[in-house]
C-alpha cells in the first residue's frame, strides 16, 4: 500500500468496464492504480485506447501490461470477456488480496444453468467460492475473497422487483422487458454501427443468461420463487437499461403498501433512487436522468391490482463499474461513495 492507498490491477482494462473503472479511479482519494492488463492491446498506451481519459495528468505514464506480469495488489477487478476468467484466476488469486469479478463466470451456482450459459466457465469450477454481492439488496459486506458482480440487466431488474417479493405483494407470475444500449455487449460486440442505428429490435425473448441469475438472486434475498417471463431489446444508445416488469398483486394489497415497501427496500441508499409520485412521463425513471452516474432510478405505478415498475441504470457504471468501485469502497472501508457520481451527464 502506498501512501496510506489501496493498490488495484483492473484486468481486461482495455475494455469499456476496465475502461470505465480506470475513469472512476483516477480520482478516487484511497486508490493507486498500479496495473491495467489487456492481451491484443497489452503494450500500448491507455490514453490511445481510451482517448476520453487522455487528458487526466496521470493517464500519460499508464499503459496496459500482459497479465502474466501482475505483481501483489490488494484488489483485482476482473473485467474480462464471459469465459475468459476462469483459467486466468490461478495467476490472479496468487497476486491480488480479493478478486471483484464482473463477468458472469461466478454468478450462478446450478451446475446445470452453468453448463448451459457459461460452457467454457463449467471447466473451470473456481478455486474457492464466489459471493454474489449486490450492494442494496445482500445486506452487509461481504467477507469473501472473491466476489462476483451482478450482470447489468439482472440488476436492474432486481432492483424493480425486490420490493414487491421481500414484501410477498405480488403472485408468482412476472414479465420483465430490459432494454439496453449497445456498449452492453462490451467493445467487441459484432453489430455493425450502421445497423443499430436507427434502429429498435429484440435482443432475446427466451433463455437469455440472467433468467436463472434473476431467479436465482431473487430466491436468496427474499426466499420468493417465481414463474419469470424474461425478454431483451437492443437500444440504439451508446449507454442505458430500462426495465419494465408488470406483476398482478396479491388479493388485498394496497397501492400504497407497494408504495411503502419500495420507499422501505431503498431507505438511506445513496444509489438506490425512489421516485416518489410519478406522474408526467420524466418523472419516472429514465436514461438521461441515469447515464453518466452510478444512480439506479426505480419507479412504480399501480392500478387494477397491477404493478408495473420501472428501473434505469447506466450499464458500464451502476450496472458494472461503479458497483464494482461501490463494493470495493464497502470491503476497503472508505465511504460508500467515493469516487462514484451522482448526477447524469445530460443533455
Ligand atoms: N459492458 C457492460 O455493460 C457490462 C456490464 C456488466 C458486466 N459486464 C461484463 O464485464 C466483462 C467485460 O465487459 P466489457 O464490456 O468491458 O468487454 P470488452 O469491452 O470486450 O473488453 C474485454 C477486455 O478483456 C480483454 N480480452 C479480450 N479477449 C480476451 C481473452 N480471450 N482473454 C483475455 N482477455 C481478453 C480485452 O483486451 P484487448 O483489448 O487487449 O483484446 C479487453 O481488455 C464481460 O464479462 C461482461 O459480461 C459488462
Amino acid at each position: 500500500m502506498a501512501d496510506n492507498k489501496i493498490t488495484v490491477a483492473v484486468i481486461g482494462a482495455s475494455g469499456y468496464t476496465g475502461g470505465e473503472v480506470i475513469r472512476l479511479l483516477l480520482d478516487h482519494p484511497g486508490v493507486e492504480l498500479a496495473f491495467l492488463s489487456a492481451e491484443r492491446n497489452a503494450g500500448v498506451a491507455v490514453g490511445a485506447v481510451h482517448p476520453w481519459l487522455r487528458n487526466h495528468p496521470a493517464v500519460a505514464q499508464l499503459k496496459f501490461r500482459p497479465l502474466d506480469e501482475l505483481e501483489d495488489v490488494d484488489i483485482a477487478f476482473g473485467c474480462l470477456p464471459t469465459g475468459a476468467l476462469p483459467a486466468r484466476l490461478p495467476i490472479i488469486a496468487e497476486r491480488a488480496k480479493r478478486v471483484l469479478n464482473l463477468a458472469g463466470d461466478f454468478r450462478l451456482r446450478d451446475p446445470q444453468e452453468i453448463e448451459r450459459h457459461y460452457p467454457k466457465t463449467a471447466q473451470h469450477p473456481p478455486l474457492e467460492d464466489f459471493a454474489y454481492f449486490v450492494p442494496e439488496l445482500s445486506g452487509g459486506v461481504p467477507e469473501s475473497r472473491f466476489i462476483n458482480l451482478p450482470g447489468c440487466m439482472a440488476v436492474a431488474t432486481l432492483y424493480g422487483l425486490y420490493p414487491l417479493f421481500a414484501e410477498n405483494l405480488a403472485v408468482d407470475r412476472v414479465i420483465v422487458d430490459a432494454k439496453t444500449g449497445s456498449t452492453g455487449g462490451g467493445r467487441g460486440g459484432s453489430e455493425p454501427p450502421a445497423e443499430r442505428s436507427g434502429n429498435f429490435r429484440v435482443h432475446k425473448l427466451h433463455g437469455h443468461r440472467h433468467t436463472p441469475e434473476i431467479h436465482q438472486a431473487l430466491a436468496d434475498f427474499t426466499g420468493a420463487s417465481m414463474d419469470l417471463q424474461f425478454s431483451t431489446h437492443s437500444l440504439d444508445v451508446p449507454r442505458g437499461i430500462l426495465v419494465t416488469g408488470y406483476a398482478r398483486l396479491r388479493d388485498g394489497v394496497r397501492p400504497l403498501d407497494v408504495k411503502r415497501a419500495y420507499a422501505k427496500a431503498y431507505v438511506n441508499r445513496p444509489f438506490v433512487r425512489v421516485r416518489p409520485a410519478p406522474k408526467a412521463p420524466q418523472d419516472f425513471p429514465m436514461l438521461k436522468a441515469v447515464v453518466g452516474s452510478n444512480v439506479a432510478e426505480v419507479a412504480i405505478s399501480v392500478r387494477d391490482g397491477e404493478c408495473v415498475s420501472v428501473a434505469a441504470l447506466d450499464n458500464l457504471i451502476k450496472g458494472a463499474a461503479g458497483q464494482a468501485i461501490q463494493t470495493m469502497n464497502l470491503i476497503s472501508g472508505f465511504d460508500e461513495a467515493a469516487g462514484l457520481p451522482r448526477t447524469a451527464v445530460s443533455p
